[in-house]
């Protein structure tokens, strides 16, 4: 059930928020999700550094490599999806220097084949973004509680509550738009600031945990389907308990097995 519409560019994103159609974002690490995430009709698959958590096991995204994103950007853009794919730059990927950036940025496009990349931080980055939407690689920027920064923050906490931290925030957006992002990532802040970020830049954002005034929003495909639950912070709404359908299953399977019901002659070879 592969859809006639037509792929999804940086441009049809700019267009999306122009025209006021909300933008839906949702991860995917391998072939099969992302496969049902572009018939289910999404317009950007983000193969986040969240892959380290949830597919991974990682206790969280830090130790995520380049090898690794690679390996699964690849698999997702094999699916040949609609939707951009956004590659994310795992930690230390980009901080470094703005060419060892590009430098990353650039296997992502010509290994993994992805349409653009993802890099968290707000002013602090603004050059790197610069430099690398200067090769013409898109970025979209990331800012409020960016999990890459957990060590600096003492944890997943909502940022941008205090008026200060608040006003950071908003010149963080401003200066990842005049670098040149076509989209910015508003994760964990209160949605009053999400909303005012929101009007006062060009580009889409795109929420999590950002309350519905975003022009998007993004979740993880684990958290919407139930496969993970080590963490259940306040914006995930589970769409259905893939978890439990799965875990049943394999019971069935096991039990099948050992009393000798599976595999029956209809599942069997003949001469
Ligand atoms: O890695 C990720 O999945 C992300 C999204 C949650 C924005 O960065």
């Amino acid at each position: 059930m592969k859809s006639e519409r037509k792929k999804v560019t940086v441009a049809t994103i700019a267009k999306m928020k122009q025209g006021g159609e909300k933008i839906a974002v949702l991860t995917a690490y391998d072939f099969p999700t992302a496969t049902l995430a572009d018939e289910a009709g999404v317009d950007i698959i983000l193969v986040g550094d969240s892959l380290g958590m949830v597919v991974l096991g990682y206790e969280n995204t830090l130790s995520v490599t380049m090898s690794e994103m690679l390996h699964h950007a690849s698999a997702v853009t094999r699916a040949r999806p609609r939707a951009l794919v956004v590659g994310d730059m795992p930690f230390m990927s980009f901080q470094e220097s703005r060419e060892r950036a590009a430098r990353n940025a650039g296997r992502f496009v010509k290994k993994a084949g992805v349409d653009a990349v993802k890099i968290e931080g707000g002013e602090a980055m603004a050059d790197t973004v610069r430099y690398i939407v200067g090769a013409s690689i898109p970025v979209m920027g990331h800012i409020g509680l960016t999990p890459q920064s957990i060590l600096r923050f003492g944890g997943y906490k909502v940022q941008g509550k205090k008026s200060e931290e608040a006003e950071q925030l908003v010149r963080d957006a401003k200066a990842l738009e005049e670098a040149g992002c076509f989209a910015v990532v508003l994760e964990g802040i209160p949605w009053r600031l999400a909303q005012r970020i929101t009007s006062e830049i060009n580009v889409p954002t795109i929420g999590i945990g950002a309350g519905p005034h975003c022009s998007g929003q993004v979740l993880v495909l684990h958290d919407v389907i139930g496969l993970f639950s080590k963490y259940a912070p306040r914006f995930v709404k589970r769409y259905v308990e893939a978890g439990d359908l799965i875990r049943d299953a394999f019971s069935r399977y096991v039990s099948e097995v050992k009393e000798g019901k599976f595999p029956t002659l209809e599942y069997s070879y003949g001469e």
